[in-house]
């Protein structure tokens, strides 16, 4: 049994927190995208985690936890993790397994995204997601199995780093990398990472075949897709639900449960159209209450109401079969709430959402606006014990997306969660 935990929106909805409380019922969590770009925040026993690569899952001392092959990985980062994690007492040795076949983020990755970013101006985080991604389509990349063989690694570093130093030279005119500096790097990361390594591909087999139940857990959000978010204000992978078969290696036929996690309200960090965005007092209320800045680069989010069409679009993209809605407790500050249920452009109201970011970026949102509740959440259990007019909010995007809201996070601690009865 797979269940997918995916962002519905443009990441950043508190999937840590999320993901951290499902993973209580389930044996194994598997990230199956992204690399150190994400930052996934949990709160537990008082202590503030930021994860980027580990899966969220970690923190649950039954639970396996699995890097996919669909993962770009950072040894940087993976190191830095595993000793924060063990210096907190958490056991990782054991319980985290590597695939193979998941690409490694080089130093000329790095390089070469904050490179791009001077022409380009998507926004990124500049952990060198990009250039991973494309050398893994360009088939040049270097894989973790590749770690393991020196000569291999060796080999292929060397005909990488021929050609990167040459664009970084020649295109970007910026610095160079040391060619042996970094094959002794990464050899040295080569005795590291073999623990870990493992297939996983067979290793998630095994344990369906033995009634496992397996939680896929998505690094950013829908609209962020390669394919079917705002392009090219995306990433450079598939966080939508099918990217958990391809970036694990499982089959649909698998998968049970989707789970979509939305904000109660909107966020987007870098660049990109965002049509519901407030760059007014309101916005900068909701980024202060929100505590809305990037848990990888700190950068302030964009903020903004929710958006009822996106995510109506990303329900449909994902194949989503219940929403979890976080972060309503920001929305206890205000006194009315407005919610995005249609886009207008040149006097039509807009079908569907637009495929081009151009579109979107003209468009402007029709809103509903609600009363809101001014009072804290802190005591409900249920959805049932919520203030009415958080319910009517609840019920207008069931309505309105056309699934259930089955969990509403009221605060960053794991008790603050209010389950449908
Ligand atoms: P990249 O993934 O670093 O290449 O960045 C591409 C776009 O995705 C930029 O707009 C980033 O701000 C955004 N992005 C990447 N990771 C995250 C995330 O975890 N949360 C929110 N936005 C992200």
């Amino acid at each position: 049994m797979v269940t997918i935990v995916v962002g519905a929106q443009w990441g950043d909805e508190g999937k840590g927190k999320i993901v951290d409380v499902l993973a209580s019922q389930a044996d194994i969590v598997a990230r199956y995208q992204g690399g150190a770009n994400a930052g996934h925040t949990l709160v537990c026993q008082g202590r503030t985690v930021v994860l980027h690569l580990i899966p969220s899952g970690i923190l649950h001392e039954h639970v396996h936890c699995v890097i996919g092959n669909g993962v770009v990985l950072d040894p940087v980062a993976l190191r830095q993790e595993i000793s924060m994690l063990e210096s907190l007492g958490v056991s990782v040795r054991g319980r985290l397994f590597i695939s193979h076949k998941a690409h490694v983020i080089m130093p000329y990755h790095k390089l070469l995204d904050q490179a791009r970013e001077q022409h380009q101006s998507i926004g990124t985080t500049g952990r060198g997601i990009g250039p991973a991604y494309i050398d893994k389509y360009s088939r040049t990349g270097i894989r973790v199995v590749d770690l393991l063989d020196r000569n291999v690694l060796e080999e292929k570093l060397r005909a990488n780093l021929a050609e990167k130093n040459a664009l970084l030279e020649k295109i970007y005119h910026t610095e160079q990398l040391d060619v042996e500096a970094i094959v002794s790097e990464y050899l040295e990361f080569d005795r590291y990472i073999d623990e870990f390594v493992t297939d996983t591909t067979s290793l998630l087999h095994t344990a369906l075949a033995d009634g496992k139940r397996i939680l896929a857990e998505g690094a950013q959000g829908a609209l962020l897709d390669v394919d079917h978010g705002t392009y090219p204000f995306v990433t450079s992978s598939n966080p939508t639900s099918g990217g958990a078969c391809t970036g694990l290696g499982i089959p649909p036929t698998a998968v049970d449960r989707i789970i979509g996690l939305a904000k109660a309200y909107s966020t987007r960090v870098g660049n990109g159209p965002f049509p519901t965005e407030l760059t007014d007092q309101t916005g900068e209320q909701l980024r202060t209450i929100g505590s809305e800045y990037g848990a990888t680069t700190g950068r302030p989010r964009r903020c903004g109401w929710l958006d009822l069409v996106a995510l109506r679009y990303s329900v449909m993209v994902n194949g989503i079969t219940e929403l979890a809605l976080t972060k309503l407790d920001v929305l206890s500050h205000f006194p009315t709430i407005k919610v995005c249920t249609g886009y207008r452009l040149g006097g039509q109201r807009l079908k569907g959402f637009p495929v081009d970011a151009q579109t979107l970026d003209a468009v402007e949102p029709e809103y509903i606006e609600l009363s809101g509740w001014q009072s804290p959440l802190d005591e409900a259990r249920f959805i049932e014990d919520l203030p009415p007019q958080a319910q009517t909010l609840i019920e207008l995007i069931e309505s309105y997306c056309g699934v259930r809201v089955t969990l509403v996070s009221t605060g960053a601690r794991r008790e603050q969660i209010v389950r449908r009865q």
